[in-house]
């Protein structure tokens, strides 16, 4: 890809630094990189783990394939090229929110060890904790909440990650989560009680 920074001027060395914006919002901050299949749960443990979060006084921000898909990213699509730079800008948004001390949620399928090492790098190895949402891909199938497999099953859907498309499951996950043994709540709870001493100021 292009690069054109050759004449950009960045002034991040004279930003008010995270720890500063830590000791403000009393929390300390890291990136959850939640990766998995579709459907395996990672948006809805997400949006549980935010309420718990902000129940408990800790400020995060969920950044959701879906929803990241209709915006800021609506221009790319599923290749593996195209995946990649999905991953590339969600790591700098993510960082941004990591620097101004808030918790990210990112609830990316992120199918490559290439992939999630590159969001790795970019938001800092010391701030990203890897999770990885397991559940088989029969059971992810047998859910189908969005009629994605369905559609991928009759060629309607490209490129469709477990089927046409690879998935590497994490080999050092952080934290593994076998959402085909837990509840949602169960989840999302140990998720939580992993994550809190990284964040307890
Ligand atoms: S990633 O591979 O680039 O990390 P991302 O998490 O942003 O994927 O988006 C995944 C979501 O897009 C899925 O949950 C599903 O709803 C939708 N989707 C549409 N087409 C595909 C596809 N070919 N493969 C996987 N997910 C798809």
């Amino acid at each position: 890809m292009n690069n054109y920074t050759e004449n950009i001027y960045p002034i991040f060395d004279r930003l008010l630094q995270k720890a500063a914006k830590e000791k403000l919002l009393k929390q300390r901050t890291k990136a959850l990189w939640m990766t998995g299949l579709s459907g395996s749960g990672k948006s809805t443990i997400g949006q549980y783990l935010e309420a718990r979060l902000h129940k408990d006084g800790y400020l995060s921000q969920m950044l959701d394939g879906d929803n990241i898909r209709s915006g800021l990213n609506n221009n790319l699509s599923f290749t593996a090229s195209d995946r990649k730079e999905n991953i590339r800008r969600i790591a700098e948004v993510s960082k941004l929110f990591v620097n101004c001390g808030i918790i990210t949620l990112n609830c990316f399928i992120s199918p490559t060890k290439e992939i999630r090492d590159y969001a790795k790098n970019i938001i800092g190895e010391n701030d990203f904790l890897e999770i990885y949402i397991n559940a088989p891909l029969e059971e992810c199938e047998a859910r189908d909440v969005k009629g994605l497999y369905k559609k991928a099953r009759k060629g309607e859907i490209k490129n469709f990650t477990g089927l046409d498309s690879p998935y590497e499951a994490p080999q050092n996950p952080d934290l593994e989560i076998r959402t085909d043994q837990m509840t949602v709540e169960e989840s999302a709870d140990k998720i939580y009680e992993f994550i809190l001493p990284h964040i307890k100021y």
